[in-house]
């Protein structure tokens, strides 16, 4: 057997083994009151695209999310999103940690730190360009 094939057989039967962890992908159950809001159309849809997955309670996984173990580290990453941010809770914090938050955000959509690389590399359409960069900083510079 060649060096490889030693070294890929192993590995792809501990791939098909650790599939059948039992792993159920946890629901949050949405309080609709405290959920971010705006009339500002163009704001949602920016957030809506490229932030929600990660920021929100309502994360939509890809198909492979339910592959051990890109489940684990998919998860991993939305729990520490919304452990800094989680639109669906937006309007339980108190105003101070809104603003706060609102500046990180100006902060982290400036520096081109949000979204993640690794997200919009999959996500295309979360790729923001400038003006939407724009767009939403100049919006949570309001709040
Ligand atoms: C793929 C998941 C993902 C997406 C998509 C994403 N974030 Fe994050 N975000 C994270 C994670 C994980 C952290 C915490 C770790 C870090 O700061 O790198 C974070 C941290 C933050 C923080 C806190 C930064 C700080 O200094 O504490 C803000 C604000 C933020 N994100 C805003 C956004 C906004 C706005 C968008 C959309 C334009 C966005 N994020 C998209 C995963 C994501």
């Amino acid at each position: 057997m060649s060096k490889t094939r030693k070294v890929l057989i192993p590995v792809i039967l501990i791939l098909g083994l650790i599939q059948f962890i039992p792993h159920e992908i946890e629901t949050v159950v949405v309080d609709e009151t405290a959920k971010f809001t705006t009339d500002n159309i163009e704001v949602q849809s920016i957030l809506d695209k490229a932030c929600m997955d990660c920021h929100s309670s309502q994360t939509t996984y890809p198909w492979y999310g339910n592959i051990t173990p890109v489940n684990y580290w998919l998860e991993g990453h939305v729990k520490e999103g919304r452990e800094h941010l989680n639109f669906s809770e937006w309007n339980s914090y108190p105003l101070e940690d809104q603003k706060h938050v609102a500046k990180e955000i100006v902060e982290v959509v400036g520096k081109k730190e949000m979204p993640m690389l690794f997200y919009w590399l999959i996500h295309w359409d979360a790729k923001l360009t400038d003006a939407e960069r724009t767009t939403l900083t100049e919006y949570f510079k309001t709040i």
